[in-house]
């Protein structure tokens, strides 16, 4: 069984969100997405309007994904390639080449984004039909 393992906020899930997530499982036969926590988001300088618990129940409704952890720390992705026995680690091409170091441990792929669309963006849309009204 192949495995394979990407990581994000994943707040706001949107068109991107989904297509990022259909490619990386159609690689394998088994996708656990890490979602970043709260406490990690805030280190990152991050805040998402969905908490921790929402984002991951939404996930795990959405089919192509088989397993949700939370990513506490940049650091546990070597640990966790070893611990759930990955073979394929999957980011969105924003994050070229951020975490070849991981290529010792299992293929490193990065997939190109989906254009026209992300949480930020959404967000600002929001932010400015507010504004108007
Ligand atoms: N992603 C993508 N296409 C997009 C938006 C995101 O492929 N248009 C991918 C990212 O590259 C990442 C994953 O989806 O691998 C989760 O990204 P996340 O940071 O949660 O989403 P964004 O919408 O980019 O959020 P933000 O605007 O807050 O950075």
């Amino acid at each position: 069984m192949k495995k394979v393992i990407t990581y994000g906020t994943y707040d706001l899930f949107h068109y991107g969100h989904y297509r990022l997530l259909k490619r990386a499982r159609e690689l394998g036969d088994y996708l656990i997405v890490g979602v970043s926590t709260d406490e990690f988001n805030n280190i990152k300088g991050k805040e998402s309007i969905q908490p921790f618990e929402y984002r991951k129940k939404i996930l795990e409704a959405f089919e192509y994904v088989d397993e949700v952890i939370p990513e506490n720390e940049w650091e546990q992705k070597e640990e966790d390639v070893e611990k759930y026995d990955i073979d394929i680690f999957v980011m969105g091409d924003d994050w070229r080449g951020e975490f070849d170091f991981l290529k010792d441990k299992c293929d490193v792929l990065y997939l190109p984004r989906t254009d026209g669309i992300s949480t930020t963006e959404v967000k600002n849309h929001i932010a400015k039909t507010w504004k108007v009204q």
